[in-house]
Order: structure tokens, then C-alpha cells, then sequence
């Protein structure tokens, strides 16, 4: 038994920090969208215990990778095999802030799922467990366009976006995301309470709204990164209508109307970065390319 899945990446529209938890995390408001940049997350039963094997060397592939916690979670729930083995084939952009750790986990639960045929794995179990693997998980299994509330856990699928090309841009360096919300934590800016969540959550998102979005943990890591800030100059200059950091970074977003970004833009880039044209996703086409033929 074997099958392969596709795990596709995020990017966040809008990313408020409502401010820090007690459970050292922080309460966050945000519209989470799926784009097609895509890892392949194979699965087969074989063996014992959980096997994980990454072709890029500079990912763990034992129990500090996601979709490795993911598998044993899994196993321990649900243990209807001895082992299973996990071949990761990586293309998004690791410490980018796309979220392809916690989308590789969730293809994992939901991959194990049809792979067993475990009928009585709820979306609602996949959801607690995913939970635990980390604040990203829960998106993933639901995709989209979705409101993130609490941890960024909590999600409320939105009427889906209609899809379009973007372009992601990646710096040639990895962020923390620890690391940055400890910095944002210990600033506490004070940060005026953006309407955009209420209004994602009663009327939807359109294009134009997401445009008014924001990130809150864009200024700390221009100031931190320099050469991410270099990006956005590019990108602006390049006449994109539309350019927000995702998550913690590297990774920027852009939107162009007219689709010809210029050919100077990656001349205009700092070296290293890693260009992709890309396309935002609706749930439909998430279920129609998730698995692969
Ligand atoms: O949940 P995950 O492991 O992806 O989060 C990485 C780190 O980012 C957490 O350990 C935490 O320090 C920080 N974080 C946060 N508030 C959130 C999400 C993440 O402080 N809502």
C-alpha cells in the first residue's frame, strides 16, 4: 500500500497580533490562503515504527520533522500497522513562512486516513491532533481561504477567493518563528485593532479587501533582516499592487493587475532569492490535485 500526496503551502493575507497568551503563545487574528507551490508526501506501510526519508539534507528526518510527529501521533491513536514510511520530497522553501512543516504534517494525518481507510478519524480528531503538532496544522487540513483565530488554530473556512497568480519571493535566509514572536512579545507594540478579521468573518474576502490586510510582524523582520526589506523595495518598484510578508518570513507575496511583472525585477532582487510564480487555491482544487494520480 502506497499513495502519493500533494502538501501545499499558505500564505497569510492578513496577520494581526492581538497580543501575548499565558500559554507563551500569542493571540492572533488571521486569514490564512492555500497557494499550489506544493512538497509530495509519499506514504507507505512497511516496516516498523516510523521511517522518514528527506532528500534535502538540511531538514532532520527523525522525530523533529512534523510530518514524522505527525505519523506516530497517528500510529498511536489509530495503530492499525506496524510502520509506516514516509518519503518527503521538498520544494517549499523551509523557514520561509510558508508552512510547509505544518503542511506536510496534516498531509500526513489526512494521507494515513485514506491510506488505512480509517473511517472513524473525524476531521474533528485530525484537528485536535494536529493541533498539538502545531498552531499551522489545523489550516491545512481545512484550506482555502479561512479566518485563523486564537494560536492562529482555531479556523473558520471563508467563502474561497477567486484564484490568481502571485509571485512568492524568498530571501536566501531561514526566519524563526519563535524567534521573532519572542522579539514581538518583549517590544508589546501597541498596535491599532484592525477591522479586517470582523469583516473577512461577516462579508468574505475580495481581492480589494485583502489588499488593505496587514502583518504586524512585518516591520520586526525588515528591521532584523535588511535584505527582506530589499525584497519589498524590489517588489514595490516592480508595480506590484499588492506585496505582505507571510507569516514570520522570509517569504513575501505579490499580486501584479497586470500580469507582466518586470523583467528587471530579478535583476533588481538580492542575490540568492528564490523566485516562484505561483497561484492561490480554492478547496475544490485542493481536493481535485491532492492526491497524486
Ligand atoms: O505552533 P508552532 O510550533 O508552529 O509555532 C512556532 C512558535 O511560534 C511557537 O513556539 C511560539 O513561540 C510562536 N507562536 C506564537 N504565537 C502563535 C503561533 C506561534 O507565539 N500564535
Amino acid at each position: 500500500m502506497r499513495a502519493t500526496y500533494r502538501s501545499f503551502a499558505k500564505v497569510n493575507l492578513h496577520l494581526e497580533v492581538l497580543g501575548p497568551r499565558p500559554d507563551g503563545y500569542h493571540e492572533l487574528r488571521t486569514i490564512f490562503q492555500s497557494v499550489d507551490l506544493c512538497d509530495l508526501v509519499s506514504l507507505e506501510v512497511e516496516g516498523r515504527g516510523v521511517r522518514l526519508e528527506v532528500a534535502d539534507r538540511s531538514l532532520p528526518s527523525d522525530e523533529r520533522n512534523l510530518a514524522h510527529q505527525a505519523a506516530t501521533t497517528f500510529l498511536a491513536r489509530w495503530p492499525l500497522v506496524d510502520g509506516i514510511r514516509i518519503t518527503l520530497e521538498k520544494r517549499i522553501p523551509v523557514g520561509g513562512g510558508l508552512g510547509g512543516g505544518s503542511s506536510n504534517a496534516a498531509a500526513v494525518l489526512q494521507g494515513l486516513r485514506d491510506l488505512l481507510d480509517v473511517r472513524q478519524a473525524t476531521d474533528l480528531q485530525l484537528e485536535e491532533l494536529g493541533r498539538d503538532l502545531g498552531a499551522d496544522v489545523p489550516f491545512f487540513l481545512t484550506g482555502g481561504t479561512a479566518l485563523g483565530l486564537g494560536r492562529g488554530d482555531e479556523i473558520e473556512p471563508l467563502p474561497d477567493l477567486p484564484e490568481r497568480d502571485i509571485l512568492l519571493v524568498t530571501p536566501a535566509l531561514e526566519v524563526s518563528t519563535a524567534s521573532v514572536f519572542r522579539e514581538y512579545g518583549e517590544l508589546t507594540p501597541d498596535q491599532e485593532v484592525s477591522s479586517m478579521g470582523r469583516l473577512a468573518w461577516e462579508e468574505g474576502v475580495d481581492w480589494g479587501m485583502a489588499a488593505m490586510g496587514r502583518n504586524d510582524l512585518e516591520p520586526l523582520v525588515r528591521r532584523r533582516f535588511p535584505e527582506v526589506g530589499h525584497v519589498y523595495n524590489a517588489l514595490v518598484e516592480a508595480g506590484a499592487s499588492l506585496v505582505r510578508l507571510s507569516g514570520s518570513g522570509s517569504t513575501w507575496f505579490a499580486c501584479f493587475d497586470d500580469s507582466t511583472e518586470s523583467a528587471e525585477l530579478e535583476r533588481a532582487l538580492p542575490p540568492g532569492c528564490r523566485v516562484c510564480r505561483a497561484r492561490t487555491m480554492n478547496r475544490a482544487s485542493l481536493q481535485r490535485l491532492r492526491v497524486v494520480q
